[in-house]
């Protein structure tokens, strides 16, 4: 892909981190349209906007030493589970002893390590730059053991290595992400989770069950990955709460 492309789609500082990867996908999309340049680099900040800028408050792109309480309610997804939070990590956690936890796409989730066990570490994949260097200086200034990593989780074989270095038992969240990997890639989070499985003692699977910041259930259909994981995977436990539904699955 050509580089004044990249340059120009990283000039909005909402992209300016992003990984080559992800702009390279995403521009794949409107590469062969019969338009002009402008306008596929137009289109292709407006999907991009979509999967990586939507969700997120413009004050979480530069960085301040504040409250993870203040930073949890500066993204939707974290804002919407902050009440929830104890209880959903008790139900995937219960009384088990756990290692390691991988979060993919992990947004700021990292600001939840206060509700974890403090003998878990923790690691995050994310490919807006800005939100892993908030959650590294978060986990430095307080002894946290995370660590936030710059990458695309289209980069698959590189996830795969991190998540083989964690210690075992080891579990893998993919908190409402997978809406964002499929409006890039459809059926990729198909072939992500089926890597994932052998690699990782649980994979924990969530998706919206009502619009992000409303009331209102989704219309779309959520089904198909509910069902792929049923048929091909051992279902731990299916709940929902607050507005969030959670898979729990083994191999
Ligand atoms: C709806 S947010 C959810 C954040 C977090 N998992 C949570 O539930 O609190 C989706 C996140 O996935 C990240 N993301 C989307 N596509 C990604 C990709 N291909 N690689 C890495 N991160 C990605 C976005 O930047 C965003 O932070």
């Amino acid at each position: 892909m050509n580089r004044q492309i990249i340059d120009k789609i990283r000039e909005k500082r909402e992209f300016s981190q992003l990984p080559e990867k992800d702009i390279e996908i995403a521009f794949g999309h409107f590469e062969k349209r019969q338009v002009s340049d402008e306008e596929k680099i137009k289109l292709t900040k407006e999907l991009l906007r979509k999967i990586f800028a939507a969700f997120i408050s413009p004050k979480l792109l530069s960085l301040k030493n504040k409250e993870p309480e203040w930073i949890l309610r500066k993204h939707i997804s974290t804002r919407e589970r902050l009440p929830n939070y104890k209880e959903i990590y008790k139900r995937i956690f219960g009384n088990e002893k756990v290692s390691s936890v991988i979060d993919l796409g992990a947004g700021i989730n990292g600001f939840s390590y206060t509700y974890f066990n403090e003998k878990i570490k923790y690691t995050a994949i994310e490919s807006v730059g800005q939100l892993v260097q908030l959650m590294n200086f978060y986990f430095k200034n307080n002894k946290i053991t995370g660590e936030a990593i710059h990458l695309s989780l289209f980069e698959k074989e590189k996830v795969k290595e991190i998540i083989k270095k964690e210690k075992r038992p080891r579990i893998v969240f993919l908190f409402k992400v997978i809406d964002a990997l499929e409006s890039l890639k459809p059926n990729y989070s198909k072939e992500l989770i089926s890597e994932l499985i052998p690699i990782s003692n649980k994979v924990v699977v969530s998706f919206a069950t009502r619009s992000l910041g409303s009331r209102e259930k989704f219309k779309a259909n959520r089904n198909w990955i509910v069902e792929f994981i049923k048929e091909n995977f051992n279902v731990l436990d299916d709940f929902e709460i607050g507005g969030e539904r959670y898979l729990i699955f083994s191999k």
